[in-house]
């Protein structure tokens, strides 16, 4: 996988402490050249410490940098060279595009035919062409977006890394912005890491995401993996398995687990030690199926019916009496019963004690 045109990032157990909190503990990567990595998880949770450590905007508590063979940690970040688009996209309000996005060249002293070339090419690039002899207040914050980017992407940086770039725009042009990067990226196979808290860009995005809680990894992995196998029942959770049924753990078979309580008996998956007796069952809304003979079978009574386009979303009871989310096409009407089953290998079983790491005193 590794593409000896471009730059490999190794991080090795980096970590910050602000005071007595500890942002980020213990981070081990090595992002491969030409990879696009996101860090996902909610707000708080270090991901613009971790990105910050790497520019070289704060310094590490713990661990170090490695530019391919090169130990960086120790540089500031004009040394590190890495290009950076924020949220608030940090353009010079007094220049125009092509200033703006030229900026990092003439710093470089790129000679003057190669830096209108490479100019000129980055703005094809992000399609802002038309617009280069604006100034920034005169452009929307989509453009504005561009402009940070072309001027992140215009000297070849061996590392981009982007905090939030998206959260700005309205729900309409992120849509828009998230294809451009994604495009961008097939382009130029520039190294990247992402940061976002939302679950849908990262997954869309990235070729690996970093799920992150308080400060620590929960799980590195490729976009299958996180969403179809999350590590914990915190992930399950950020990856939209939004019905956490906690039941009884009847028998654990390898890796099967079979749960009761609230009236069902439900076959899925075991993850991590599941000796305790009680279990969280993990499952999808767009995994359950409405009205079909199947594994994991159950009488619902439907409570509460949304509209979203071509299907619902129904909260329904489970005879005992927590609630069950599942989105089907059938038209369900509040106090209707309807049967409904899981696929086996779509029921995760996790521990219901939340993982002693997790809960551990922030040190
Ligand atoms: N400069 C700082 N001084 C003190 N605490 C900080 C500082 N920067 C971040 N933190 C704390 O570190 C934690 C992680 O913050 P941050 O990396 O900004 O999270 P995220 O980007 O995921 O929202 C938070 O609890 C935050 O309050
Ligand atoms: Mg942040």
């Amino acid at each position: 996988m590794q593409d000896q045109r471009f730059s490999e990032l190794r991080l090795a157990g980096i970590g910050r402490t602000f005071g007595a909190q500890a942002a980020l503990r213990d981070l081990s990567l090595t992002i491969r050249g030409g990879e696009f990595i996101a860090l996902l998880g909610p707000s708080g949770c270090g991901k613009s410490t971790a990105l910050n450590c790497l520019a070289g905007l704060l310094p590490l508590t713990t661990g170090s940098i490695w530019l391919d063979d090169r130990r960086i940690d120790g540089l500031p970040p004009e040394r590190r060279g890495f290009g950076m688009v924020f949220q608030n996209y940090a353009l010079f309000p007094h220049m125009t595009v092509r200033d703006n996005i030229a900026f990092g060249l003439k710093m470089r002293k790129v000679p003057k035919s190669e830096l209108l070339r490479r100019v000129d090419d980055v703005m094809r690039l992000v399609r802002l062409e038309d617009h280069a002899g604006k100034l920034p207040p005169q452009l929307s914050g989509g453009q504005q977006q561009r402009v940070a980017i072309a001027r992140a992407i215009v000297y070849e940086p061996p590392v981009v890394l982007m905090d939030e770039p998206l959260s700005n725009l309205d729900a309409q042009l992120r849509l828009a912005m998230r294809t451009e990067i994604r495009r961008l990226h097939q382009t130029l196979h520039l190294t990247t890491i992402y940061v976002t808290h939302d679950q849908v860009e990262a997954l869309s995005m990235a070729d690996r995401l970093v799920v992150l809680r308080e400060g620590i990894v929960q799980q590195v992995g490729t976009p299958d993996e996180v969403y179809g196998d999350p590590a914990n029942r915190y992930v399950a959770g950020f990856m939209g398995y939004r019905n956490m049924l906690e039941l009884d753990v009847a028998r654990v078979t390898g890796t099967e687990a079979v749960v009761t309580g609230q009236g069902v008996r439900f076959t899925g998956r075991a993850f991590g030690q599941l000796e305790t007796t009680r279990a969280v069952a993990a499952i999808r809304p767009e995994d359950i199926v409405v009205e079909a003979a199947g594994p994991n079978q159950v009488q619902v009574i439907a409570e509460v019916v949304e509209y979203h386009g071509h299907e619902m979303l129904v909260e329904a009871r489970l005879p005992g009496g927590d609630p069950l989310f599942f989105r089907t096409e059938k038209r369900l009407a509040p106090g209707d019963a309807t049967t409904v089953s899981v696929p086996t290998d779509r029921v995760l079983v996790y521990p219901a004690d939340t993982p002693a790491a997790l809960v551990e005193e922030v040190a």
